[in-house]
C-alpha cells in the first residue's frame, strides 16, 4: 500500500470512528435514529440492572437521562408516579415525546431538554434518579454529581451506570471524545458530592457493567 493510500485509509477510518463517538454522545440526524435502536438493544441489560438497583417504589418521582429506560422506570413508579427524563439531544428528545406521548398527556412523564449539569428541577425533587453510559460526555464530573444530588432527596437512590473502564477503552471509538474514568474516580466522585456508595458488577456481555448505587446523606 503506497503512503497516500495508507493516509487516505487512516483519514477515513478517523472520521468513522469521530462520527461513532459524535452520535454516542449526541445521537442526532438520520443516523442519531440507528444510534438510538441499537443503543437501546446494546444496552438494555445494564439500564434495566441500573433501574433494579435503584429499588424504586411505586409511586415515586425519578429522574432519567434518555433510551431504553423510560419505559422501564414507568412500570416501577406505577400509576400514580412521575417519570423525568432530560436530555441533551433534540433528536432523542422527539423520540422519546412521540413514542410517550399518552404518558406525557397524563403527566406521569415529562420530558425536557437538560443537561445533568444543569436540571430544571428543584432541590430533593426526585426520590431516584439513574444515568447510563453518560457520564464519559461530561467533563466536570463533581458538576454533575453535585446537581444529581441536588436534585435527589436525601436517603433517595443515584444509580450511575458505566461501562467497564478497561473494555472501554479497547473499542476504538472511544478515543474520539469519550473521557474513561477509573471506578474508583467515579465513586470517589460521588463519595465527594456527600453520597454513601454501593458498588454493583454486571459482568454479562457484550460490555460489562458498573453499577454505582449513590445515596445522598
Ligand atoms: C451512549 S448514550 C447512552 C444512552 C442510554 N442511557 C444507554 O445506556 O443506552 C449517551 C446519551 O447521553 C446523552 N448525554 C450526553 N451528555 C449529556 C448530559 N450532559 N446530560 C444529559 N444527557 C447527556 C446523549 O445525548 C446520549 O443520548
Amino acid at each position: 500500500m503506497s503512503v497516500d493510500t495508507m493516509s487516505a485509509v487512516n483519514g477515513i477510518r478517523t472520521r468513522v470512528l469521530s462520527t461513532i463517538a459524535g452520535q454516542l454522545g449526541n445521537p442526532h440526524g438520520t443516523l442519531g435514529k440507528g444510534f438510538a435502536v441499537m443503543l437501546n438493544r446494546g444496552n438494555k441489560r445494564a439500564i434495566a440492572g441500573a433501574v433494579d438497583a435503584a429499588d424504586i417504589a411505586a409511586g415515586a418521582t425519578v429522574g432519567f437521562g434518555g433510551g431504553a429506560g423510560l419505559s422501564m422506570l414507568l412500570e416501577r413508579v406505577g400509576t400514580n408516579g412521575t417519570v423525568h427524563g432530560f436530555e441533551i439531544s433534540p433528536s432523542m428528545l422527539t423520540r422519546a415525546k412521540s413514542k410517550f406521548a399518552a404518558e406525557i398527556g397524563t403527566g406521569r412523564m415529562q420530558l425536557a431538554p437538560g443537561s445533568m449539569t444543569d436540571l430544571p428541577l428543584s432541590d430533593d425533587a426526585l426520590d431516584s434518579a439513574i444515568t447510563v453510559n453518560t457520564v464519559y460526555f461530561v467533563p466536570d464530573l463533581a458538576a454533575a454529581f453535585a446537581e444529581l444530588v441536588r436534585v435527589v432527596r436525601p436517603g433517595g437512590s443515584l444509580v450511575v451506570g458505566i461501562g467497564d473502564p478497561d473494555v472501554m477503552a479497547k473499542m476504538p471509538f472511544t478515543a474520539y471524545g469519550f473521557t474513561l474514568r477509573p471506578v474508583a474516580g467515579v465513586i470517589a466522585a460521588l463519595e465527594g458530592a456527600g453520597c454513601t456508595v454501593d458498588h454493583k458488577q454486571l459482568a454479562d456481555p457484550p460490555i460489562p457493567h458498573h453499577l454505582l448505587v449513590a445515596r445522598p446523606a
